[in-house]
């Protein structure tokens, strides 16, 4: 085993935190059966009590594993881990009783998934080997921040909180995973990802409800939270699907490709230094203006940007201004981290 697995997995045992790599997003690990382990990831990243942690597993057992963590697992459930794990999707299913109320909030449902990423699954095949059942894993950012696709940014976001790192570059997917709810008896879509309610239906031959979309499954808010609307009747499930989410520092405001040029030319009047994120080719070089570019796919968009908001975020301008995407299904998880990024900065202008 390579030194740093093994120092990971000793930490792991050990009860201490590790942050690794998945296909998605940086996660900070802890081993999931472990309470007080679990603890410090809600310690480091300031993250209330309360909000349930996904459980990673190691591919080649991910299936002995599943009943290990879930109860009552449905036939979608199977066809989807055989599908798509590993891979950027979170299964939501009844928990058996002895998982950790650490890992589940409280709540009588886990969530399960295996990254796609070969130093996860080196890191979790050698946690399996040492008899760990799962590592919990929110994503590695300080609580209702950016999530970090680099271990650069871990370091920015946790730095002395967490005893290790796993550097495996920069996170080739780039957004958190599609998390599907199957404990409810139907599909319920809590967060869109990189794999689509068409992709899930093509497996399972029904498509998912959208929870997210309706602002349902938000949390109960705190502090200076902002609520998201939820529908009669739900739990509180899915931190992502609270609003102030996924925020820079700096305002951020989504336009349009005409409103973008007006916005531009209000600041500069205005004498104030503004960092734009879009698609197409910097339109205007002024010293004022800071233009970062993003593929204009929907895939290549979602991989840089969260390292482009973070950058921009980091120079100290009046406002960032993002030139919305597309509406539709393809892009329909890069819109939502968008728009929850733009309430959580305090400013969406509609422009
Ligand atoms: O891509 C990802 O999912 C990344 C990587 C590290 O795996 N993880 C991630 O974790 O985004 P986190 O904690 O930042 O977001 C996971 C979301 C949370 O909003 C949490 O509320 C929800 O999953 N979740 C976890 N367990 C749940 C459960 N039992 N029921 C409903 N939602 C759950
Ligand atoms: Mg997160």
């Amino acid at each position: 085993m390579r030194p740093e697995i093994a120092e990971a997995v000793a930490l792991l045992k050990g009860g201490e935190l590790v942050a690794f790599p998945t296909e998605t997003v940086y996660g900070l690990g802890a081993d999931a059966a472990n309470p007080a382990a679990v603890a410090k990831i809600f310690a480091a990243k300031g993250r209330p009590a309360d909000h349930p942690l996904i459980v990673h597993l190691a591919s080649a057992t991910h299936m002995a594993h599943m009943t290990h963590w879930a109860r009552e697992i449905p036939a979608e459930a199977e066809k989807l881990a055989a599908a798509f794990w590993p891979g950027p999707l979170t299964l939501i299913l009844k928990r058996q009783a002895y998982v950790p109320d650490a890992v589940t909030g409280g709540q009588d449902t886990v969530g399960l998934r295996v990254p796609n990423h070969p130093l996860a699954l080196e890191l979790l095949a050698a946690f399996a080997g040492a008899n760990g059942s799962g590592v919990a894993a929110p994503s590695a950012n300080r609580f209702g921040r950016i999530s970090p696709t680099t271990a650069a940014h871990v370091r920015e976001e946790l730095g002395e909180r967490v005893p290790l790192i796993l550097d495996g570059g920069a996170c080739p997917v780039g957004i958190e995973s599609t998390i599907l709810d199957l404990s409810r008896g139907r599909p319920v879509l809590l967060r869109p990802g990189a794999i689509g309610a068409a992709d899930i239906a093509r497996v399972i031959g029904q498509v998912p409800e959208m929870a997210a979309l309706r602002g349902e499954g938000g949390e109960t808010p705190r502090g200076d939270e902002k609520e998201t609307p939820r529908g009669e009747g739900e739990t509180p499930r899915v931190s992502g699907s609270l609003e102030a989410h996924y925020a820079p520092r700096t305002p951020l405001q989504l336009v349009s490709s005409d409103g973008l040029l007006f916005a531009l030319r209000d600041a500069l009047v205005a004498g104030e230094r503004v960092a734009v994120l879009a698609p197409t080719a910097q339109a205007i070089s002024h010293d004022l203006v800071s233009w970062r570019q993003v593929p204009a796919d929907p895939a290549g968009c979602a991989h840089d940007l969260y390292a482009g908001l973070r950058a921009l975020d980091a120079l100290g301008c009046v406002r960032i201004l993002v030139q919305k995407p597309p509406a539709g299904e393809a892009w329909l998880a890069v819109n939502d981290r968008l728009q929850r990024a733009a309430a959580g900065s305090g400013e969406d202008d509609e422009t």
